[in-house]
């Protein structure tokens, strides 16, 4: 087996070339299936119960069981750790409803396809840190249920794909009035006179495991955190502008569109946040230093 990366499909352990489902898989024919992303560091899964547990509750949103307990998932996700020997990774898991001839209506008693695979965490770009990120804001055309992680994201890969074309690095979801939802793949805070605000919790985003994170240490460096809304306006006004998921971790965005954010520089907030984030990562993963990003 190739080292490197290594896919658990329903049970079996195998390289991920060689997993195949059925084309009337519900994932395949209709995006009717949920999934996580969790970072490892130094072989330590971090936050792996918070997202097994999310994708539990995901997956009774759409109204399907998945077939592991949470234990069980964990078991799995340990076992691609041990057998890769990866040790900075990203695990991604999917559950889809399971395979049936085609049609809108699902039956009740469908068996689930489960499948998780490990592969080494791809590299940043290393001017995010150096120099800032740009964010593109597009409006945010997805659906009511965003606090479900399902694996139905054309709205979010289009709007990702429409910034990165113009060189940004991630897409600034707001409402057609203006309320700043989250990123395509993130959550967004600002900050204004050393106080932070993000969306509040509801379907118009995903609650994020990190956005959790990041108040904890937020409020642990003494800064008021405000899950309260706030619009485009007053984000091109703030600050500081960052974002944040289990894969990028913080983000500094210094860049929203055509404006400059601030100073247009990476602001003391990001630097003290973030350090602070990784300092959270390395006493949970229980090491004694993270490779540096
Ligand atoms: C739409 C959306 N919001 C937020 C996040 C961040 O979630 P987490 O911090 O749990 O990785 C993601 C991650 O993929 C996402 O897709």
């Amino acid at each position: 087996m190739t080292m490197g990366e290594l896919l658990y499909l329903n049970g079996e352990w195998m390289p991920i070339r060689e997993g195949h489902v059925s084309c009337e898989d519900r994932g395949f024919n209709f995006g009717d299936g949920v999934y996580e992303v969790v970072r490892v560091y130094g072989g330590q899964p971090f936050t792996m119960r918070e997202h097994l547990e999310r994708q539990v509750r995901s997956a009774a949103g759409l109204g399907f069981e998945i077939p592991l307990s949470v234990e069980q998932f964990e078991e799995v996700l340990r076992g691609l750790i041990e057998r890769s020997g990866i040790e900075e990774a990203l695990i991604y898991t999917q559950v889809t409803r399971g395979a049936a001839p085609r049609n809108h209506i699902f039956a009740d008693d469908m068996t689930p396809t489960v499948m998780a695979f490990i592969r080494p965490a791809p590299p940043h770009p290393k001017v995010w840190r150096i120099e800032g990120a740009g964010a593109l804001p597009c409006v945010d055309n997805r659906w009511n249920m965003c606090h479900l992680k399902t694996i139905a994201l054309l709205p979010n890969i289009l709007a990702k794909n429409a910034a990165h074309r113009a060189g940004f690095a991630e897409a600034f979801f707001h409402l057609e009035d203006g309320t700043v939802t989250e990123g395509s793949a993130s959550n967004s805070y600002v900050i204004r006179g050393g106080e932070m605000w993000t969306a509040p919790l509801g379907p118009k985003i995903l609650p994020g495991i990190t956005r959790t994170q990041v108040m904890e240490v937020a409020r642990e460096i003494g800064l008021t955190v405000h899950e309260e809304t706030f619009t485009l306006t007053e984000a091109e006004d703030a600050d500081e502008i960052i974002m944040s998921a289990s894969n990028l971790e913080l983000l500094p965005i210094v860049r929203l569109g055509e404006r400059s954010i601030g100073k247009g520089k990476i602001g003391p907030v990001y630097r003290r946040l973030h350090e602070a984030y990784r300092e959270l990562v390395r006493r949970r993963c229980g090491l004694a230093e993270l490779v540096p990003l």
